[in-house]
């Protein structure tokens, strides 16, 4: 399997453009499957759960294709060819949960394999399952299936979600598109990604109010049209190539990007002591003097961003004084703690509470990737320590980077992608 060899110590200067946001593409591109016809979806980043996505469509009957070099997305549709979502796909990527709402809406039922858990926490669905019975479908399990039944389609009903979900909000919205009435969804998600997939929705003709708020409103309409939509900027990876400038203590320009979708990280490297230069959709980092160590804890949009989390760490490790992260989100999220300690990182953890002490520098050690987030740490990390770091397992990176290592050498970065590698 591949690996990366970075070379640390080298300050990333310049310019750098921020794809396609992978967690609103991820069901926009399942939303399509409610509109017969040929969807047009622009800004698409390549990365391996896209890929897996556009699996996953045509697994249900969608004919794709996908010029990644445009970074655009055909896909045609013309009825959904079957209701059930295989263990297989569902273990690949989680996000294939998202075919619930769309079959739900189109056929009024979804045999949906019970996703497992993974790296960074058990990840129940129950507040899916609990709305779409609130919307009056019947659910139940069999041999690790979901098997859901809703014969007249979905009911409008109103739903108080137990805890704010950005995957039960997008799922429950595309589901009550067809619904006779109007369903009011309360305590909703108010990621950007959510906020997204809405206006995709809105512009095939759906009716919804309140995108961007915790009281969502989805009036039902009988029919949705195919559409052409640009996907918005990827707010995660705009933060992580903010904080690669910041950690290497480098001079770094995102462009085309949105800076209100990452307010909080701005803020957080603002009081951590670095110049920040916002424009309209650009946002450049620089060093500043007297780097102090800063608190924070993860919260659902706008708070700081979970996804943010670990590579946020990364930096903490090199800030002089005490930083403090909480991880509100879930319940394992410190993969990246273990590695981080190997290069020479000083965190103390008392149970979702990272206290983290600056060090010097940070030291090249051999260390692994575990989910996406935490490999993205280790990148930054090594792009900081003194000497060579290897990284392996970096297909969890590529789930959720497009051009990792491309995009960091145009910044100067010392980084290989190796192929082999025994692990
Ligand atoms: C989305 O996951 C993102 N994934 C995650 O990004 C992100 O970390 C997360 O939202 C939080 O922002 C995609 O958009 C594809 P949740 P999701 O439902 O929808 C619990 C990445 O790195 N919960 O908001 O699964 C859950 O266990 C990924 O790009 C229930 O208990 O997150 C978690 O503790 C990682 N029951 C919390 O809620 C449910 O039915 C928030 O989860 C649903 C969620």
């Amino acid at each position: 399997m591949d690996y990366y060899v970075i070379k640390g110590g080298k300050k990333l200067k310049g310019e750098v453009e921020i794809s396609g946001a992978k967690n609103a593409a991820l069901p926009i591109i399942v939303a399509s499957l409610l509109a017969d016809g040929e969807t047009v979806l622009k800004n698409v980043p390549d990365l391996m759960d896209i890929r897996t996505m556009i699996r996953v469509i045509e697994y249900l009957g969608a004919e794709t294709e996908f010029d990644i070099e445009k970074n655009t997305l055909r896909i045609r549709v013309n009825s959904i060819k079957n209701s059930e979502m295989p263990y297989e796909l569902v273990k690949t990527m989680r996000a294939s949960y998202y075919v619930m709402g769309p079959l739900l809406a189109r056929l009024g039922e979804a045999d949906v394999s019970l996703p497992g858990g993974c790296a960074i926490g058990e990840r129940p669905v129950d507040i899916h399952l609990a709305g779409f019975e609130a919307m009056g479908a019947e659910i139940r399990l069999e041999h690790g299936y979901i098997k859901a039944r809703a014969k007249d389609g979905l009911k409008p009903a109103t739903f108080v979600m137990r805890q704010v979900s950005v995957g039960a909000t997008a799922n429950l919205m595309m589901g009550a598109v067809f619904s006779k009435g109007k369903t009011i969804l309360e305590n909703c998600a108010m990621e950007p990604d959510v906020v997204d997939l809405g206006n995709f929705l809105n512009k095939m003709g759906a009716k919804i109010t309140g995108l961007g708020t915790e009281r969502i409103v989805i009036e039902g309409v009988k029919k949705l049209k195919a559409i052409t939509y640009s996907v918005i900027p990827d707010r995660i990876e705009t933060g992580t190539y903010l904080l690669a400038g910041a950690i290497t203590r480098g001079d770094v320009t995102v462009k085309n990007c949105i800076p209100e979708h990452v307010g909080a990280l701005i803020d957080t490297l603002k009081y951590a002591g670095f110049n920040l230069d916002v424009k309209k959709d650009s946002i450049r980092v620089s060093n500043g003097k007297n780097l102090r160590g800063f608190m924070i804890k993860t919260l659902p949009y706008p708070g700081f961003p979970t996804d943010l989390q670990a590579p946020l760490m990364s930096l903490a490790t090199t800030i002089p004084g005490i930083s403090v992260i909480i991880e509100t989100i879930f319940e394992n999220r410190y993969t990246h703690v273990g590695e981080l300690r190997r290069m020479g990182a000083d965190i103390t953890l008392e149970g979702n509470i990272a206290i983290v002490k600056g060090v010097k520098d940070l030291m090249s050690a051999p260390v692994m990737m575990s989910d996406l987030r935490a490999g993205a740490a280790l990148v930054l990390a090594a792009l900081a320590a003194q000497g060579k770091t290897e990284i392996r397992r970096i297909y969890h990176s590529d789930r959720g980077y497009e051009k990792l290592s491309e995009k960091l050498l145009s910044l100067g970065a010392d980084i290989k992608r190796e192929k082999g590698g025994t692990f």
